[in-house]
């Protein structure tokens, strides 16, 4: 079974992503964050580098587009194959952020399955319009959650996900009222399983894999996925695919070496100290649940004020605390 390494908008850049297959690799494929579709039909210059070829030598990108209008997603889909060269395009169904849904974008679309069955029909259109032109299309996977308010509403979502079938369907088994947090609803999500599944659709889990005996349950449960999507357990513990396929656990210079390599990365691309000490510090509060016994050195971690002061509290942060003992 493969394992995919989630998009995380702010936190998992072509730098942490390259860094993390070189380090440790396990993925089969990478998510960029998504990509907001407009009018323009073009990419920001932070939307082009994040999917840009160069920027993700060696690694299995998918470029992942959020909109609202079937008809600008047919013009990204386009565009991110022809422009850019990708054989592949995921949707955004499932983000939960406000600004996000109050668009009707994102789980905006689970609010509103009208719509949503709306958008996937004309989108399916669009791009049987573009492919009759001669346009080779890309296949089209969907991220999606299995409901707005409510888990029962996994029924009609899936329903219409049958009705425009997807290349393959990630779903994380939460409402967008649970956010990221609360319990993930396995029922639901083996409701959607077998369903889509009996359509032809590949589904992908996605959801709290923080652990390989995670992994095993979901894999045990659930023999047929084509993957499993890990976000924070990846950034928490970048050896977890590793660990998940028979490997070793990260060692503390592993880890430190990770983080210097991304720290050096920021300190080239990003020159300003107080950003690149916001990106790290991020980081680090994703990497706490791997380590222990050790409050005193996360706090003179976050509290560094400069780079290398950083860099020296990070250090010893690792070397000085308990590592997988959570
Ligand atoms: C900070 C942050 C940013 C995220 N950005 C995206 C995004 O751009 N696209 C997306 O599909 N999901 C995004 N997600 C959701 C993750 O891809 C993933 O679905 C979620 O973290 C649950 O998986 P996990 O429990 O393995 O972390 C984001 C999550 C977080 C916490």
């Amino acid at each position: 079974m493969d394992i995919y390494f989630a998009p995380m908008e702010g936190m998992t850049s072509p730098l942490l992503r390259r860094t993390h297959a070189a380090c440790f690799g396990g993925c089969e494929k990478y998510y960029s964050p998504f990509i907001s579709t407009n009018e323009a039909i073009s990419l920001n210059g932070k939307e082009s580098e994040d999917v840009d070829h160069e920027q993700n030598k060696g690694l299995n990108l998918i470029p992942q587009i959020i909109s609202n209008s079937a008809y600008q997603s047919a013009l990204y889909i386009k565009l991110l194959s022809e422009k850019y060269g990708y054989d592949e395009v995921n949707i955004n169904l499932g983000c939960p952020s406000g600004t996000v849904v109050s668009k009707g974008k994102g789980s905006g679309m689970l609010r509103d399955p009208e719509a949503m069955d709306a958008y996937l029909g004309s989108l399916g259109e669009e791009l049987e319009k573009l492919s009759g032109q001669g346009i080779k299309i890309p296949k089209v996977s969907i991220k999606t959650r299995i409901g707005f308010y409510e888990p029962g509403e996994h029924i009609r979502i899936t329903r219409i996900l049958k009705a425009h079938p997807a290349y393959q369907v990630t779903v994380h088994p939460r409402t967008r009222k649970q956010m990221y947090c609360g319990d993930v609803n396995p029922d639901a999500f083996a409701h959607m399983y077998d369903e889509l599944r009996s359509a032809g659709i590949g589904v992908v889990y996605n959801g709290d894999i923080k652990r390989p005996e995670d992994f095993e349950r979901i894999a045990e449960r659930f023999p047929e996925l084509d993957a499993v999507m890990i976000g924070r357990g990846l950034l928490a513990d970048p050896s977890l695919a590793r660990r998940i396929k028979g490997g070793e656990a990260a060692t503390a210079s592993e880890y430190i070496d990770y983080m210097e390599r991304i720290l050096d990365g920021y300190i080239d691309k990003i020159g300003v100290e107080k950003f690149i000490l916001a990106k790290m510090k991020d980081l680090c509060n994703f990497m706490k649940p791997v380590f222990s016994g050790n409050d005193k050195g996360f706090k003179d971690m976050c509290k560094a004020d400069s780079v290398e002061a950083f860099r020296v509290c990070m250090k010893q942060y690792i070397r000085n605390s308990k590592m997988y003992e959570v």
